[in-house]
């Protein structure tokens, strides 16, 4: 797993910008989650909730765009995939400029590094926490008793499509949402 460095801190600007969702935007999101997941999206820092939001409408209007409604039960748990697939992050409790450390890290340590770096102490410890999020997240999900689905996209969201278990179309349009690239 790479957290691809010029990617993230190519997003850094926007966070280091991002304004909290407002009560009608958390409302919206809240109607796509369980109470167990709406819990573990409040706890989630302002950039990711924002984030999540922003990936979230991206599949709803592609949705819309070829004629689905997200109320649709086959595509529920996309819409719950897409809020909840960074929820990792907030375990690890770094900041924006702690993040961009955590990137860097692995930039020069390898992603190998993550599991000997979450064993130490500090931020050491979080930094390897911090890139490890995606199984952080998906085990967050598991206890938070959510769809294999919503778990699986936690866990699967920076892997190659080859290692998907979610079905592939679903991952294609949430990777898409997920890169701002819809
Ligand atoms: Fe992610
Ligand atoms: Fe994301």
């Amino acid at each position: 797993m790479s957290l691809q460095p010029v990617h993230r801190i190519g997003r850094f600007a926007r966070s280091v910008a991002a304004r909290a969702p407002d009560t009608a935007d958390t409302e919206w999101a809240h109607r796509w989650l369980t109470s167990a997941e709406q819990r573990l999206f409040d706890r989630m820092p302002v950039v990711d909730r924002a984030h999540s939001i922003g990936v979230a409408r991206g599949v709803v209007a592609h949705l819309d765009r070829i004629g689905t409604t997200p109320d649709d039960p086959d595509t529920l748990w996309v819409l719950a995939a897409a809020l909840t697939h960074d929820v990792g992050k907030s375990a690890a409790g770094l900041g924006t400029y702690g993040r961009v450390v955590a990137t860097l890290s692995e930039a020069v340590g390898g992603a190998s590094m993550a599991r000997v770096w979450a064993a130490r102490r500090g931020m050491t410890r979080k930094v390897g926490l911090y890139l490890q999020y995606p199984e952080l997240g998906a085990e967050l999900l598991a206890v938070a008793g959510s769809d294999e689905r919503v778990v699986a996209w936690a866990a699967q969201h920076h892997e190659p499509e080859s290692s998907w278990t979610v079905p592939v179309e679903a991952g294609r349009l949430l990777a898409a949402a997920d890169d701002e690239a819809l």
